[in-house]
């Protein structure tokens, strides 16, 4: 068996080939038989340490690793010693002489650094700058979508519009993926919540800020939201509420986008601020199976980390 044992801190972290690769994987994993998938990873473990609630993310990364025959454990703050202030580095140290690959949510960036590099493959089940395994498998769930409306499926060179907070974890991940995939990535942010400018620039000219949700979604053929206070951001809120007042996505921006233009959101949704009920509920929305595909996406890429990506034949 090859030995990847890569870590997934980040979009940047893996090129268009490997990005690629996972997603074919995934397709694999989500349409074929389900019944021989628990031989890839039997007999190994799988840490999921959550620092910040969870509901998708815990599920669909327990119960996928459950399918392809590994084991899970689930770590919370609360309740282990890192909610005592155990260093990072000590925890990581101990998980990887159990574990195979360690799945780490929590807030910064130095402390997912200080989990990478224990000796086993650690994924960014988000952190405060990114939520890269979301929107790997939201590419996944645009292209499924492209597919099924006719259309090419490949979200290279499309237009992808990201209207509310710019500087938040999901936004700034969408801006990693544009560069990525190679897509146009259009921001509507207020001023304030725009992603960082370092960021923008990474990405050659793909990705473009406006602080005008209407300007954002011209021409997008997708238009994602999240919300507008993220976790750990709660004393922010009255705050937030003023400065995204005018950014709901509701059905008469998504009159702006482009015919046929899909929303999805990562949920959880707070209706009626980011995004409004008959949008998220309407004919346009893909957010449940948006939900759905991180279980087969996270399958594909847990394969790619341990090195087994190359035992999954559709
Ligand atoms: N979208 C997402 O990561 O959801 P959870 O916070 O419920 O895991
Ligand atoms: N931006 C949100 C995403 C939740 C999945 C947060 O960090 O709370």
């Amino acid at each position: 068996m090859s030995q990847i044992n890569r870590d997934f801190l980040s979009l940047n972290d893996i090129n268009r080939d490997e990005a690629r690769h996972i997603l074919e994987v995934s397709r694999f994993l989500k349409t074929g038989p389900r019944d021989t998938q628990h031989s890839l990873l039997r007999g190994r473990s799988v840490a999921i340490v959550l620092e910040k609630p969870s509901t998708r993310t815990r599920v669909s990364f327990e119960l996928g690793i459950t399918q392809l025959g590994a084991y899970p454990v689930v770590l919370l703050s609360e309740g282990s010693q890192l909610g005592r202030g155990e260093p990072i580095r000590d925890t990581a140290r101990v998980l990887a002489r159990y574990c195979d690959a360690i799945v780490f949510r929590t807030t910064t960036t130095a402390r997912l650094n200080e989990m990478a590099g224990c000796g086993v493959p650690v994924l960014n089940a988000l952190s405060d700058d990114g939520h890269p395994v979301q929107v790997l498998s939201d590419v996944f769930t645009i292209e499924e979508a492209f597919a099924e409306s006719g259309k090419n499926g490949a979200i290279e060179g499309r237009t992808i519009a990201f209207v509310g907070d710019g500087s938040s974890n999901m936004a700034r991940s969408w801006v990693r993926a544009a560069k990525l995939f190679g897509f146009r990535l259009r921001i509507g942010a207020p001023e304030g919540y725009t992603p960082p400018a370092d960021e923008v620039a990474a990405s050659g000219g793909l990705v473009t800020v406006y602080n005008d949700p209407v300007r954002a979604v011209e021409g997008a053929e997708v238009v994602n939201t999240d919300v507008w206070t993220s976790m750990g951001q709660e004393v922010e809120t009255g705050l937030r509420l003023s400065a995204f007042d005018g950014w709901t996505v509701n059905e008469a921006l998504m009159a702006k986008a482009a015919p046929g233009a899909i929303v999805l959101h990562c949920l959880p949704a707070h209706r009626g601020e980011e995004i409004d009920a008959a949008t998220l509920e309407g004919p346009r929305s893909r957010v449940w199976v948006q939900a759905e595909n991180r279980l087969h996406v996270q399958k594909g890429l847990l394969c790619w980390c341990l090195g087994v990506a190359h035992n999954v034949r559709g």
